[in-house]
């Protein structure tokens, strides 16, 4: 590849670079504005055995020290309408687009599909890594594909929505962390699906309301207005949304749980039970609890926060003290949602 030398920044801050605002340092840092810039870095970094991290919004992040090599933004842009037909159309967004004004640009222009996943925060690019949910609805429902920078065949690729292999905040992208890199997707969205409001938070948002005049727009503003209430605003307390996944247990052993914990909320389906972990964390009575400088959320336990001046280790540290309790009390492994570095710390709390 020809053109101006790669030339990285040294040393470079993360702290206003991940939404829980804990300090860490970069080796090396740039951004990438499209795919030679990308691959020019990528290429700079393997020649000298780096490893890369590849940053978004960083809202999914935990940094718990340095990071020795490469923190890449991804920073490809563009929005636009493709296949327009008949009320569907697909919209292709760059990876480095802000998700939550994505769904509100589909929103506005009459698109429904996204309204459920309004605030969640973070770029385009990360939505496929977690397969991102809220309110009902994954990103996967409305996913065409996803292209990639795929480094093992150093190659551009698109990937089928069936080809991410997406699950509950999983997806094929988490499976093999180094290799791809995304670069675009493709929505489908429609003018005439049906909204979905069954999730019991926005039932009761709409509760004794008119269902049928309801808009995309209206929907996606009471999802905002709900998330506000439930989860805080890392702009004024430093957060990565939920730190556990919900765990996943068989029916049996929901069963027998359910038994002996008649209040235990769960979603419950065919041949498995999603537990809720906010209410096993609560029930431990974590709820509100504080260290100095990290914490519990105090209207929704899921959520660690960072209260300013800790370290990504204490963070861990309390992390690991809940994830113990709920063990020792329910027998169920909580498991972390968000990416840990550096790998030996994650390796040292166990996650
Ligand atoms: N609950 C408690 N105490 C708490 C928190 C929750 O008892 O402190 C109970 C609630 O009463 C409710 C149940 O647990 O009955 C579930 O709580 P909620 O509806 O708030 O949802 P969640 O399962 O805790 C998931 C996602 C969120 C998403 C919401 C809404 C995960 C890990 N989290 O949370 O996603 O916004 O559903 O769909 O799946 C994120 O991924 O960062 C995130 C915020």
């Amino acid at each position: 590849m020809t053109g101006k030398p790669f030339e990285p920044a040294a040393n470079v801050s993360l702290q206003s670079r991940n939404t829980l605002r804990l300090p860490a340092e970069a080796a090396w840092y740039a951004r990438a504005g499209d795919v030679t810039e990308l691959r020019r870095a990528l290429d700079w970094a393997d020649r000298q055995d780096l490893p890369v991290l590849l940053l978004g919004g960083g809202s999914n992040l935990v940094l718990a020290g340095d990071f020795p090599g490469l923190v890449l933004r991804v920073s490809l842009g563009g929005r636009c309408w493709s296949g327009v037909d008949n009320g569907s159309a697909i919209l292709e967004v760059g990876a480095g687009e802000n998700w939550h004004e994505t769904v509100m640009y589909s929103v506005r222009s009459g698109y429904r599909g996204l309204e459920n996943l309004a605030l969640i925060p973070g770029t385009v690019g990360a939505a496929p890594i977690q397969n991102i949910g809220a309110y009902g609805v994954e990103l996967s429902h409305a996913l065409v594909d996803v292209s990639v920078w795929d480094r093992e065949q150093g190659a551009e690729r698109v990937l089928t929505c069936e080809e991410c292999a997406f699950g509950y905040r999983d997806s094929l992208f988490k499976r093999q962390p180094e290799r791809y890199v995304v670069l675009k997707v493709r929505l489908r969205l429609s003018k005439r699906a049906p909204l979905r409001l069954g999730y019991r938070d926005l039932e009761e948002f709409f509760d004794g309301q008119a269902i049928d005049a309801l808009t995309a727009e209206d929907v996606a503003q009471a999802v905002i207005q709900v998330r506000s209430r439930k989860l805080p605003d890392p702009d004024f307390l430093p957060n990565a949304g939920s730190f556990f996944k919900n765990p996943v247990v068989s029916l049996a052993q929901f069963e027998s749980l359910q038994q002996r914990f008649p209040d235990i909320v769960a979603y419950v389906g065919q041949d498995s039970a999603k537990l809720a972990a906010g209410w096993l964390i609560d029930q431990c009575g974590w709820k509100g609890h504080r260290d100095a400088h990290v914490g519990v959320h105090n209207r929704q336990a899921l959520v660690l926060v960072h209260h300013g001046d800790g370290q990504g280790g204490e963070l861990l540290g309390l992390a690991s003290r809940i994830r113990d309790d709920v063990q020792a009390r329910y027998s169920v492994a909580l498991e972390v949602e968000p990416r840990i570095f550096p790998v030996s710390m994650r390796e040292e709390f166990r996650f």
